[in-house]
């Protein structure tokens, strides 16, 4: 099939690499010409395991290009737009600017039958809105996207479901049927489950899903409070409760909570659109969840004060309630989840700026949030190695779970540092070998002593 792409980011890249691989004809367009330069030449622009070897597979067989003029999608039969729509500035509500536009300039370009099928994540109501944008030239679908940064090629080739949103009209409908289901006809061969269902259904199973993440998140982080009063280990009670085949282990990582360029933004919006329908049930829940979430970042920084006032020879900080002025705390990890350079709403780079605002002298590492990171934050030193971080360092810090940082050899850094304070506001590094080096072990939620052995 010919396929177009509209916003090739995150999702947009990955969808028309993907969907190139499945042997379809695409073209991927957007309006950032330094974007689309680096996809021409077969450089993604951003940290995505696979990627780059699927987008120079699809390039050299012909079967993906990029360009900037929404003119060169005209021969496509089905139109993917997947453009951002962040949150607006000043609300909490999408700004759907990006969609809008997308839609206007499309429309002209229209084939006859051609399909238009909205992956972006947007407010209920969204399709049925923007409908006439495209002045009846064709159907407008919305196929919402459920993949992770990190595993996004996975996710799009091997999704646990397909949702389609369809129309009224019944034969529109099957005719947009038809068409996403020769689009998806790999994935609907592998039995991956079809939901079929009305626009505003579509629309809402996005957010929903978004935000009930975002709730079993701050849900585990507020219990992981609970467990840090009473000497309780959040890890091991989620894996308990976890077994229980209703509530599942995934998504109960207490630690410093969510961030990235989805969950945050689309549990405003979903409150937000909520609020404008009359109902506030949603919004009040998915506002605690947020403050919750939001309040990991400093419960962080909180601790930092509190470990590294009563580290031996910090007797003149602790006076000060935990002076952060002149100590230098290693960072490890900037991105706002491992396998992803994204530091939209990042979680760690929050953590890392407020210390640097503290008076601390941050020096960071990420294995590939860094050139963002000083595009953004010019002001954080970064450094190479999370060895070099953590040299001579008054107290790590552990903001990212990369693989890289559960693999440290904390015998080996003991040795750079003389002052040994790690607080892995993860919970990802094992507290026994950390303490067993000689390291004084801090978790967010984490029980002092390692009792995990003698549970196991
Ligand atoms: P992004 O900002 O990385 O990419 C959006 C792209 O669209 C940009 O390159 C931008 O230049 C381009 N664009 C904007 N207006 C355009 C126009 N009129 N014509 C052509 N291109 C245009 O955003 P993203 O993370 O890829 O997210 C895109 C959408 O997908 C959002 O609605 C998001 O909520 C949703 N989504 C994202 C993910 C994810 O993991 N990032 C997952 C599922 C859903
Ligand atoms: C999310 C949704 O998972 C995905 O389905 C949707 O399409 C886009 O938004 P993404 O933002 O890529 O994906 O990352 P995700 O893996 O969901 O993690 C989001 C945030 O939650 C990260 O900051 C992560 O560190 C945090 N998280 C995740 C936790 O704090 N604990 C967990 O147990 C899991």
């Amino acid at each position: 099939m010919r396929i177009s792409v509209i916003g090739c980011g995150y999702l947009g890249a990955v969808h028309a690499a993907a969907m190139a691989s499945q042997g379809h004809d695409v073209i991927g367009i957007d309006v950032d010409p330094v974007r689309l330069g680096a996809l021409r030449e077969g450089r993604v622009p951003f940290h995505e395991p696979g990627l780059e070897q699927l987008l120079s597979e699809g390039m050299s067989a012909g079967r993906l290009r990029f360009s900037t003029q929404i003119a060169d999608a005209a021969t496509a039969q089905v139109h993917f737009v997947a453009v951002n729509t962040p949150q607006r500035l000043g609300g909490d509500e999408a700004d759907l600017g990006y969609v809008e536009a997308a839609l206007r300039s499309l429309a002209p370009h229209l084939a006859r039958g051609a399909l238009v099928v909205g992956k972006s994540t947007v407010p209920v109501g969204t399709a049925r809105r923007l409908a006439p944008l495209l002045d009846g030239r064709a159907e407008l679908v919305w196929n919402p996207e459920f993949l992770r940064e990190g595993h996004a090629i996975d996710d799009t080739l091997r999704p646990d479901r397909l949702v389609y949103g369809v129309g009224d009209d019944p034969d529109a409908a099957e005719r947009a049927q038809t068409l996403l289901d020769a689009v998806y006809a790999p994935q609907l061969a592998a039995g991956v489950p079809r939901i079929v269902a009305d626009r505003e259904t579509a629309e809402l199973v996005k957010v929903s899903a978004n935000a009930f993440l975002a709730l079993k998140i701050s849900f585990i982080n507020a219990v992981a409070d609970v467990c840090a009063a009473t000497g309780a280990d959040v890890n091991l009670l989620a894996d308990a409760i976890g077994h229980d085949a209703r509530i599942g282990r995934r998504f109960l990582g207490a630690g410093l909570g969510f961030g990235g360029g989805c969950l945050p933004k689309d549990i405003r919006a979903f409150g937000a659109r909520a609020a404008e329908l009359g109902e506030e049930a949603i919004g009040s829940l998915l506002r605690e969840a947020d403050r919750i979430n939001l309040g990991r970042r400093h419960r962080a920084v909180e601790l930092l004060r509190t470990a590294l006032s009563s580290e031996p020879g910090a007797a003149a900080s602790a006076d000060q309630g935990g002076d952060l002025r002149g100590r230098r705390i290693a960072v490890l990890g900037l991105a706002f989840k491992p396998d992803s350079d994204d530091i939209r709403d990042s979680p760690a780079l929050s953590v890392a700026t407020e210390l640097a605002l503290l008076g601390a002298e941050v020096v960071a590492h990420d294995p590939h949030a860094v050139p963002k990171v000083r595009a953004a934050r010019p002001e954080l030193t970064c450094v190479d190695t999370a060895a070099d971080a953590v040299v001579g360092a008054d107290a790590v810090l552990v903001l990212t779970e990369w693989r890289e940082y559960r693999e440290l050899d904390p015998a080996a850094l003991a040795a750079t540092t003389p002052a040994r304070l790690v607080l892995d506001a993860r919970n990802c590094l094992d507290p026994a070998a950390w303490r067993a080096a000689g390291w004084d072990y801090r978790g967010l939620g984490r029980h002092e002593q390692a009792l995990g052995a003698l549970v196991a």
